[in-house]
């Protein structure tokens, strides 16, 4: 893609050669606010679900979009994303809690975890709330509970581990025999087997084979063998699905070169696989359950940082920011590349490499290696694009560090959505035994 084009695509332009993200002109908003700030862009969070949804509807109407609250949990994203028919995806008891808060149903929320203890089971199944089992021996467990609490056992399903996986970093790849998730092929039987043993009467299947896939084409083989093992376990046990799962997993282009993932090759590697094989009639008429969290919010959002040191030591130059892998901890933890752009544009034909690093008191605190860029100077700001998507869910407060704050914007307008936290926020949960006081 052009990179004009691209970034507009970004909703990001610059007029009078001040960046805007969406119709705000980020200076002027840094300036009610502090840095780091996160700005989170609501017309992009409904932009990127609609479109998703007209492509499944497209091809298969019967189906539940639930967004991965692990990606954003912020309950703003979650509003925005209830009011657009949506439901959401679990991986803890505390996203569970979230998404209650945010005014979730319990039957528009599943929960998806792994290595469930009892409280959780406890918890999930008190609400009413469909639980993914992770591995045949969490069964007994969930039986017991569902027996404690009086609760009928309705719905089964299983995360399967298809065996083939695809991510953009080898630690979101979740599929694969070494891998923690789900349950092989040659356990399948034998775990529907037990579930309608132990009196299950529905059943539904999951399956995720990893975060940030850009080639439609890498949906290929596991989904092929995912409909395999569907069509096997329909045929030996006489089971018809009520949904089958698909999982998250489609990636953005964060860099100026990449293009956007083609929703029509989603559509034709897995949409329309999975519609013929319910045409065959041999798993019954499931709902089609999709799990995105990266694609619908990653865009969404940019974290604005003021740069407080330039230093040139004679070997490389580096840009010492504000925000550092506690802001937004991808780059460090997997190699991820954020593009990085100027809020102003001064002169735009003179560049320079620099190295965008922030406070973080390690060696690995770099947002950005090698970049080219105008020529900055200490006190402009920067804007690190596309963290929407495991930006603020990832930070923390290493180093002693308060958490930013966020604003939503919507057109024109601005809404503080989260306060920056404070130094006391960071001693709020800490006691001290009363030999020390
Ligand atoms: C079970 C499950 N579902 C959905 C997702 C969302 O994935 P993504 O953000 O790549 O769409 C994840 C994240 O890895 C996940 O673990």
């Amino acid at each position: 893609m052009d990179y004009k084009k691209w970034l507009e695509y970004k909703n990001l332009k610059y007029l009078d050669n001040r960046l805007y993200f969406g119709e705000v002109d980020v200076i002027e908003l840094v300036g009610k606010y502090s840095t780091p700030l996160y700005i989170l862009n609501e017309q992009r969070i409904r932009k990127q679900y609609r479109d998703l949804k007209r492509i499944i509807d497209s091809e298969y109407k019967k189906n539940d979009i639930h967004f991965s609250v692990k990606a954003n949990s912020h309950l703003a994203t979650l509003r925005i994303l209830k009011s657009e028919g949506a439901g959401v995806d679990c991986t803890s008891v505390g996203e569970i809690y979230t998404s209650l808060q945010a005014g979730f149903p319990q039957d528009k929320i599943i929960y998806t975890g792994n290595m469930f203890t009892n409280n959780d089971f406890k918890y999930a199944v008190g609400k009413g709330i469909h639980v993914n089992l992770d591995s045949i021996s969490q069964l007994k467990r969930l039986v017991k509970i569902h027996d404690e609490l009086n609760k009928d056992k309705d719905m089964i399903s299983f995360r399967i581990n298809p065996e083939f996986g695809a991510g953009h970093h080898s630690h979101t790849i979740t599929a694969g025999k070494n891998i923690k998730f789900g349950i092989l092929d040659n356990q399948v039987i034998e775990a529907y087997t037990k579930a309608k043993e132990v009196g299950f009467k529905h059943f539904g299947t999951h399956m995720h084979i990893g975060s940030g896939v850009l080639d439609p084409e890498e949906y290929k083989k596991p989904f092929e063998k995912y409909l395999d093992i569907l069509n096997n376990l329909a045929d030996k046990l006489n089971i018809s699905f009520e949904f089958i799962d698909f999982g998250g997993s489609i990636g953005i282009p964060y860099k100026p070169n990449q293009e956007s993932f083609d929703l029509e090759g989603y559509k034709e590697n897995l949409i329309r696989p999975f519609v013929e094989l319910v045409e065959k009639g041999n798993i019954g008429n499931p709902t089609f359950k999709f799990e995105p969290g990266r694609y619908i919010v990653a865009e969404s959002s940019i974290i604005i940082t003021q740069i407080n040191t330039i230093k040139d030591n004679g070997f490389k130059k580096f840009v010492g920011v504000n925000a550092g892998f506690n802001t937004l901890i991808r780059p460090a933890m997997y190699n991820s590349y954020h593009h990085i752009i100027p809020c102003q544009i001064l002169d735009s034909n003179i560049k320079e490499t620099y190295d965008i690093t922030g406070p973080i008191c390690e060696s690995g605190d770099v947002l950005g290696k090698a970049r080219n860029l105008p020529i900055l100077q200490e006190e402009d700001y920067l804007a690190i694009l596309d963290t929407g998507a495991y930006g603020f869910t990832m930070a923390n407060v290493y180093n002693s560090r308060p958490r930013p704050p966020e604003v939503l914007i919507n057109g024109k307008d601005s809404y503080l959505i989260r306060e920056e936290e404070t130094y006391e926020d960071l001693l709020k949960k800490q006691k001290l035994p009363i030999h020390l006081k």
